[in-house]
């Protein structure tokens, strides 16, 4: 069986100064450091107790995104914790092997906190994730990669109005961790990328710029039952998707690069040591996620019409308010909730829709099938204008959950709603 350990954490928002441009201090935020945070590691079975401390001048939250935790310790705009305050939450990992994050999510405040710096991974093992033979090693073949996008000032310090275009903070200066102009060294062998789509508002189509495939082996919530073979994956703010590369055959020669599809520019090169790496084919079966008919065929149980842009957002019609409860479902029952996004007289946009303590099953997109690497666990998913996904929702706990759409301007303009699982 999995791991039970006790594992115990102590997570700090603070303020920083990290060295993004040589010579030059920027202010950032983070957790336990200067700029975004530490990745929190847990097995499933593990029983964890988080202390978290705000030493920030402001509230703040702690939220874990795609865990599933009770309510009160979801770290929703409700468990706001004043500038030093702290707070000690406990639960126990039931879910799958995956890449969550975790993110403030204070109400109204969310986008300028995230952009400033607040972000940070958490990677869940299980049994089945340490049985496969993927690539493991942190930092030399398993390589967490957290996507943004900022604006700096003249004296190179992140601004959040600058950044703000129509629709959420748009950056023109792409980080990665943080970094400006990264490079990655890897050796000849299959290398794992943990991808998180970290920013505000920009969407990031991954591609490799020789057009050369790449394999998805896990969702936001966990493994694909099979590699999934793909030239370029898009995510939407805070989807995750974990790919593998294979540089196996290649050399100093090759000049690969990650780049981004949505406008052509390169995110991340690679450069090929002349070191042989692993030598392991990825395995065939990894999972055993299943939609069972009875979940295909359950009556719609929950619709959310997302709609809007700029500050005129909604979802069914209303906009957040922290007293009202939008919706209730019970404890352990699968519900299929039925998201539309309904186009304005601009056309309206693509909306990242994201619940909170729950994993859920895309059902369908506009009835179809969804494509093979959306059959595994989700906690956002895209919706296209016009466009209507299904899912299978399920609570394992108790308490009061927000969705809302994950353009972090989109949430603090009001594009969320509450809902309580008794
Ligand atoms: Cu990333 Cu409300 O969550
Ligand atoms: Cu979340
Ligand atoms: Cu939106």
């Amino acid at each position: 069986s999995d791991k039970e350990d006790e594992v115990a954490y102590t997570v700090r928002a603070q303020k920083g100064e990290t060295e993004i441009f040589d010579g030059t201090k920027t202010k950032t935020l983070g957790y336990n450091g200067d700029f975004l945070g530490p990745v929190l590691r847990f097995n499933k079975g593990d029983k964890v107790k988080i202390k978290t401390i705000n030493d920030l001048d402001e509230e703040t939250t702690f939220h874990w995104h795609g865990l599933e935790v009770p309510g009160e310790a979801d770290g929703g705009p409700h468990e706001s914790l004043k500038p030093g305050e702290e707070k000690v939450i406990e639960f126990e990992v039931t879910q799958e092997a995956s890449t969550l994050w975790f993110h403030p999510h204070p109400d109204g405040e969310t986008a300028e906190q995230v952009y400033n710096g607040l972000a940070g991974l958490i990677y869940i093992e299980d049994n089945n994730s340490e049985d496969l033979g993927l690539p493991d090693k942190y930092g030399e073949n398993d390589i967490p990669l957290i996507f943004q996008d900022k604006t700096f000032d003249d004296e190179k310090q992140l601004n959040y109005s600058a950044a703000m275009n129509e629709d959420g903070t748009v950056g023109d200066t792409s980080l990665i961790n943080g970094t400006l102009n990264p490079k990655l060294t890897v050796n000849q062998e299959k290398v794992r990328l943990r991808l998180l789509n970290g920013s505000n508002a920009r969407n990031y189509t991954f591609k490799l710029n020789t057009g050369d495939s790449f394999e998805q082996i896990a969702t936001d919530g966990g493994m694909l039952n099979e590699p999934e073979k793909l030239n370029e994956i898009t995510l939407t703010p805070s989807e995750r998707a974990e790919i593998v590369i294979d540089f196996s055959q290649l050399d100093a020669e090759d000049e690969l690069a990650l780049i981004n599809d949505e406008d052509g520019s390169t995110l991340l090169p690679f450069e090929v040591s002349d070191q042989k790496g692993e030598d392991s084919d990825l395995p065939d079966k990894m999972n055993d996620f299943s939609i069972t008919d009875e979940e295909k065929n359950l009556p719609v149980a929950k619709k959310v019409e997302l709609y809007g842009m700029m500050d005129k957002v909604t979802i069914n019609g209303k906009k957040f308010d922290p007293d009202r409860i939008d919706f209730t479902q019970e404890q352990g029952d699968t519900e299929v909730w039925e998201i539309y996004n309904k186009p304005d007289e601009m056309g309206g946009m693509v909306h990242p829709f994201h619940i909170h303590g729950a994993q859920y099953k895309v059902l369908s997109r506009d009835g179809e099938e969804p494509p093979k690497n959306e059959q595994g666990w989700k906690d956002t998913i895209s919706v296209e204008p016009d466009e209507t996904v299904k899912v299978a929702v399920q609570f394992k706990e108790k308490g009061v959950y927000m969705f809302h759409c994950h353009n972090l301007e989109h949430e603090d303009n009001g594009m969320m709603g509450q809902v309580k699982v008794e």
